[in-house]
């Protein structure tokens, strides 16, 4: 089941089965009080739905501006960005369960939400055919929590801006990492993050910490674990930005994006991420978890263990 295919990486071979792609649109909008209540099909476009909020003055989504793909996939991997979540604001998930071979709605607490993960990722049971969201109305953006966004508007955490004051800085601070599709740009040539960010444990940052010789990146993750940047563990173990394996590279931008330099496999692809795991495995005893869905074949075989030794 595709959307945009902005998040998924396709084996070289094929996926050997029928692949659909969600074409349902429409939007039903409802005021209640002073929220406002969306029924949006799979099929909408995310960053038009987006800017549509921006301009209505429906606040929640602000931050998420810029990514690429539909209105039905935010709920698969929980999309996030600069400080917003999709699920904070997802009322309820319509989906077509194959198992049961019949439609039905699902509560957030069904849907497994976590960091980048809910029960829809890496499993064939549900399709998203829509997504109930729930916004505040208001002007404002909710309260800013992520430093560089507050850094790039000069306001202090915790501060609200115009809805469309944030979206623009999010665009702009987005474009720079390489991470707004753009023909222009070949950095933008990725499936966004290739990695998602390791949660550790206090033990494991001390030692990252003493690996590195310097202080690494981190947000509180809750019950006493911390994330860590997993583009900043990329560098440190030997991946700056533009290092490349044939015809993949580390962005030049963005030390976590992998872009497809022209021609390159899925196989060269994986290759250099696996290299990438391993180097950072083997530095900070760190392993990275690639972020994207890998469709016709598997992460777990992706492994090349000489797949170096020919460089
Ligand atoms: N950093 C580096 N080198 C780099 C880039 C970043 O060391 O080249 C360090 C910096 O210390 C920076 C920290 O990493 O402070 C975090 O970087 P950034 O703010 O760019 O965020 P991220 O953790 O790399 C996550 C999401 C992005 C999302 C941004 C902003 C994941 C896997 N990635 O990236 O989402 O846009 O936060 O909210 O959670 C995506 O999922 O595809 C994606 C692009």
């Amino acid at each position: 089941m595709l959307g945009e295919g902005s998040n998924i990486v396709v084996a070289d071979a094929g996926f050997p089965g029928l692949a659909l792609r969600m074409r349902i649109r429409g939007v039903e909008v409802r005021r209640e009080g002073s929220r406002v209540v969306l029924d949006v099909a799979a099929g909408e476009p995310w960053d038009a739905l987006v800017a549509r909020a921006v301009e209505e003055g429906w606040r929640g989504f602000e931050c998420m501006s810029g990514i690429p793909g539909l209105a039905g996939a935010t709920p698969i991997q929980n999309v996030g960005a600069y400080g917003q979540e999709v699920s904070e604001t997802i009322a309820r998930v319509r989906v077509f369960d194959r198992a049961r071979r019949a439609f039905a709605d699902m509560d957030p607490g069904a849907c497994g939400f976590g960091y980048r993960v809910s029960v829809f990722k890496r499993s064939q049971r549900y399709i998203v055919t829509g997504v109930r969201f729930e916004l505040a109305i208001g002007d404002a953006s909710a309260p800013l929590r992520y430093a560089e966004l507050t850094a790039a508007l000069s306001v202090a955490p915790g501060a609200q801006v115009p809805l469309a004051r944030a979206r623009e800085t999010v665009i702009a601070l987005r474009r720079r990492k390489g991470m707004v599709i753009d023909p222009q740009d070949p950095d933008s040539v990725s499936a966004g993050s290739f990695f998602v960010n390791p949660v550790v444990d206090s033990a494991t940052l001390a030692q990252v910490e003493t690996r590195a010789g310097e202080r690494p990146p981190r947000f509180e993750a809750g019950d006493g674990r911390f994330k860590l940047a997993a583009a900043w563990l990329v560098e440190r173990a030997g991946f700056p930005k533009g290092w490349s394996l044939g015809r993949v590279a580390v962005s030049r931008k963005h030390a976590l994006a992998l872009v497809n330099r022209g021609g390159a496999t899925a196989a060269e692809l994986l290759r250099a991420a696996r290299a990438i795991q391993r180097g950072v495995g083997a530095r900070f005893d760190v392993e990275l978890e690639p972020e994207p869905v890998i469709v016709g074949g598997s992460w777990a075989s992706s492994g090349e263990p000489d797949a170096l030794k020919s460089e």
